[in-house]
C-alpha cells in the first residue's frame, strides 16, 4: 500500500495494517521465511496483538486499539554483526526524539532500550536480526508504545505507563507512527552513511539513571552503583564500591526504588 501520511523515503511507505495478529515480529518473520518480496522499510502494525513478545521471553501486553504495536523491516547489510548495538542506539534515540516532542521532561531510555517516563515503562523494543554468513540479512525492529491506554492490569499497575497517563488526552496513533518512522529513517540513514558521530553521546544524554547512585540486583545481591557509560557494543559500565564494573545484557537488574 502506498502511503501518503508518511513523509518518509521508505520507512512506513509499505504499511500493512492488521486487525489482529499473534505478534507483528512473528508475522514479519513468517513473511520473510516465505520469501515474500518485501521492500526495506515495510511496517507491519496491528490493532490487536494478542501474543506480543518482549525481551527475555517476556510477554508484551497492549490493550487492543489503544496502542502502537508494530515492526519495521530493515536490511542493514552495511553493519557488522559485532556492531549491531549501534542500531539499537539509533532506534532508541529516534523513538526518544519522537515521543519527547509530545511529553517533554521526564522521558529517558533505560538500558538497553526501554522507553521510560519518570519511573514507568511506556515503551519497549525487540530487535531481531536474521544473520546470513557474516552479515545481517534482515533486521526486525519491533516496537511497543503505550499510547491511549488509561489503565494497566494487576501486576503492571505502577510499573507500566502510557502517553494518556501523562497527557490526559488521546494521541492519533497513525500520526505518531509517522513521526516515529520519520525519526527512525533519519537515524538509520545517518548510520548507513557513516555520519552517526555523537550517536552514543546522544544515547547517554537521555539515559535513565545516568550518573546517579542507585540500587541494582546482581547475582541475587543488591549492589549500589552509578552508570557512567554504555559502550558501542552495548556493555554497561558502572562505578561501584569495588571499582568500575562492566555488565552485559541480563547480568544486572534495575530495582524500582520509588513507586509512583
Ligand atoms: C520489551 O520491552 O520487552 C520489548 C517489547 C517489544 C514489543 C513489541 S510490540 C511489536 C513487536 N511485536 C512483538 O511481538 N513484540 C514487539
Amino acid at each position: 500500500m502506498q502511503n501518503n501520511t508518511f513523509s518518509t523515503l521508505f520507512v512506513g511507505q509499505n504499511l500493512i495494517k492488521l486487525s489482529a495478529v499473534d505478534s507483528t515480529n512473528n508475522f514479519l518473520k513468517r513473511m520473510l521465511s516465505n520469501s515474500e518480496p518485501l521492500p526495506e522499510g515495510t511496517v507491519i502494525m496491528a490493532d490487536n496483538q494478542f501474543e506480543g513478545r518482549g525481551q527475555q521471553e517476556s510477554r508484551w501486553h497492549a490493550e487492543p486499539g489503544k496502542n502502537l504495536t508494530f515492526s519495521i523491516l530493515l536490511r542493514p547489510a552495511f553493519l557488522a554483526i559485532a556492531d549491531q548495538f549501534l542500531l539499537n542506539m539509533a532506534v532508541s534515540n529516534a523513538l526518544y526524539i519522537a515521543v519527547k516532542d509530545l511529553v517533554g521532561e521526564g522521558l529517558t531510555v533505560k538500558w538497553p532500550n526501554d522507553l521510560y517516563f519518570n519511573d514507568n515503562k511506556i515503551g519497549g523494543m525487540l530487535i531481531e536480526n536474521i544473520i546470513s554468513g557474516s552479515s545481517i540479512r534482515a533486521c526486525i525492529v519491533g516496537i511497543g508504545l503505550n499510547v491511549n491506554q488509561a489503565h494497566f492490569k494487576d501486576g503492571l499497575e505502577g510499573i507500566a505507563g502510557s502517553l494518556w497517563q501523562i497527557l490526559h488526552r488521546d494521541v492519533n496513533l497513525i500520526e505518531l507512527l509517522a513521526q516515529i518512522c520519520s525519526q527512525i529513517e533519519a537515524a538509520y540513514l545517518k548510520l548507513k552513511a557513516g555520519t552517526a558521530a555523537g550517536l552514543r553521546e546522544t544515547y547517554l544524554n537521555h539515559l535513565y539513571q545516568y550518573n546517579v547512585m542507585a540500587a541494582y540486583r546482581q547475582n541475587g545481591e543488591i549492589i549500589e552503583g552509578k552508570i557512567v557509560d554504555v559502550s558501542e557494543k552495548g556493555l554497561l559500565s558502572m562505578e561501584t564500591r569495588i571499582g568500575l564494573q562492566t555488565y552485559n545484557f541480563k547480568e544486572i537488574e534495575f530495582i524500582k526504588t520509588h513507586k509512583k
